[in-house]
C-alpha cells in the first residue's frame, strides 16, 4: 500500500480489496480473548485532531493500542493552537517528538495533503477527515460493512473467490448504493462515490438541488432528487448523510426551506424502511440526527448496520495503520 491514505482515489480496486481483506484478518484477531498484536510495537502513531470527532478518534486510538504502537492524541482545544500556533509548527513538533504514523482530521479541505508533502514530517499521514473533501477510511469502513452484508448478491468480480461470511477477496460488483442528504457539505459522500464504484458498485446521490455541488455531473454516479424514485429502484443499500447544520449555518443557511420539510421528503422513515427489499440494509457514518435525516425506527430498525459501522471502523483502521506503518524501516 502506499505511504499515505489522504483520498478515496489513492486506492486502485485490487489495493481496495486488499485493505478490506486485511481488515477481515484483523477483525477475526478481535473475536479472540486476547485482542493484542505485537505488530507497531515501538512505533508511535500521534492523532492530530483539530475538529470534533467521537467515532474516528475513538477508532484510531483503539486501533492503533491493538496493534501495541505507542498513542498520543492531540487535540487543538486545548493546545497551542489556541494560541495561534501553526499547522507547521505542530507538524515540526510531532516531527521532534519521533511520530512515526499521524492520523490527522482538520477543519480545512487538503490539509492532511500538505501535512504529507510539505517536508515538514518523515511519518505516514492518514486523512481522517478534511473539511467537505474526504474521509476514505469511512468509506473503507463502509464498504467493509456493505461486502459483509451483501456480498454474492452482485455479480462476482473477476477471478474472484467468495468466503460466504465475510465476503473476502470480493468486491461490490452488481450493487447498488443509494447515499441520501447533505452531499454538499459531505466528506462522507465523496468519499464513498470514489471508493464504491471503485469496487464496481453503482451509486445514486438523493438530495435536494440545493444540496448537490457545482459539478456532480462529474462524478461517476447518478443524482436524484426524488428518495421514493430510488428506493423504488430497490437498492441493496441506503446511506443517510447528516445534515451539517453548523457548516450551514456558516453559509448564511436556507438550504431547504424547514426541517419537517426536510424529513418528509428526505428523511427515512417507517414508511420508506417498509418499502426497502428484504435484503436491503441502512447505514449512518454517524454522528445521527435523529427525526431529521433518519427516524428511530429505521435507526434501530433490524436492517440498520450503524453500530456494526462503527465496530468495523476499528478493523478497518487496523488494517490501515497495519499497511502505511508496518513496512516502513523502523
Ligand atoms: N463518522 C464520523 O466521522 O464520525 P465522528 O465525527 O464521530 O468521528
Amino acid at each position: 500500500m502506499v505511504k499515505h491514505l489522504l483520498s478515496a482515489a489513492d486506492l486502485d480496486r485490487a489495493s481496495a480489496v486488499h485493505v478490506l481483506d486485511t481488515a477481515a484478518e484483523m477483525a477475526a484477531t478481535q473475536a479472540r480473548e486476547i485482542k493484542k498484536l505485537p505488530t507497531l510495537r515501538g512505533r508511535t502513531v500521534v492523532n492530530l485532531f483539530f475538529e470534533d470527532s467521537t467515532r474516528t478518534r475513538i477508532s484510531f486510538e483503539t486501533a492503533a493500542k491493538r496493534l501495541s504502537a505507542d498513542v498520543i492524541n492531540f487535540s487543538a482545544k486545548g493546545s497551542s493552537v489556541s494560541k495561534g500556533e501553526s499547522l507547521k509548527d505542530t507538524a515540526l513538533t510531532l516531527q521532534a517528538m519521533g511520530a512515526d504514523g499521524i492520523v490527522v482530521r482538520h477543519h480545512s479541505s487538503g490539509a492532511p495533503h500538505l501535512l504529507a508533502t510539505a517536508g515538514w514530517v518523515d511519518a505516514s499521514v492518514v486523512n481522517a477527515g478534511d473539511g467537505t473533501h474526504q474521509h476514505p477510511t469511512q468509506a473503507l469502513l463502509d464498504a467493509f460493512t456493505i461486502r459483509r452484508h451483501l456480498a454474492g448478491r452482485g455479480a462476482a468480480g473477476a477471478g474472484a473467490s467468495l468466503d460466504a461470511r465475510s465476503g473476502v477477496g470480493h468486491d461490490l460488483t452488481g450493487l447498488h448504493v443509494a447515499v441520501v442528504g447533505d452531499v454538499l457539505h459531505s466528506r462522507v459522500a465523496r468519499s464513498n462515490v470514489q471508493l464504491l464504484t471503485t469496487l464496481g458498485a453503482r451509486v445514486t446521490l438523493v438530495a435536494p438541488p440545493t444540496l448537490v455541488p457545482v459539478g456532480v455531473e462529474a462524478w461517476p454516479c447518478a443524482v436524484s432528487y426524488d428518495l421514493d424514485a430510488t428506493l423504488d429502484e430497490a437498492p441493496d443499500a441506503v446511506m443517510m448523510l447528516r445534515v451539517q447544520r453548523e457548516r450551514m449555518s456558516a453559509a448564511g443557511g436556507g438550504f431547504f426551506p424547514s426541517p419537517l420539510e426536510y424529513s418528509r421528503l428526505f428523511g427515512l422513515d417507517a414508511r420508506r424502511l417498509a418499502a426497502l427489499p428484504g435484503h436491503a440494509i441502512v447505514m449512518h457514518p454517524g454522528p445521527m440526527n435523529r427525526g431529521l435525516e433518519i427516524s428511530a425506527e429505521a435507526a434501530d430498525s433490524v436492517r440498520s448496520v450503524i453500530v456494526e459501522q462503527v465496530a468495523n471502523g476499528v478493523a478497518v483502521r487496523m488494517a490501515v495503520l497495519y499497511l502505511t506503518l508496518a513496512t516502513k524501516e523502523s
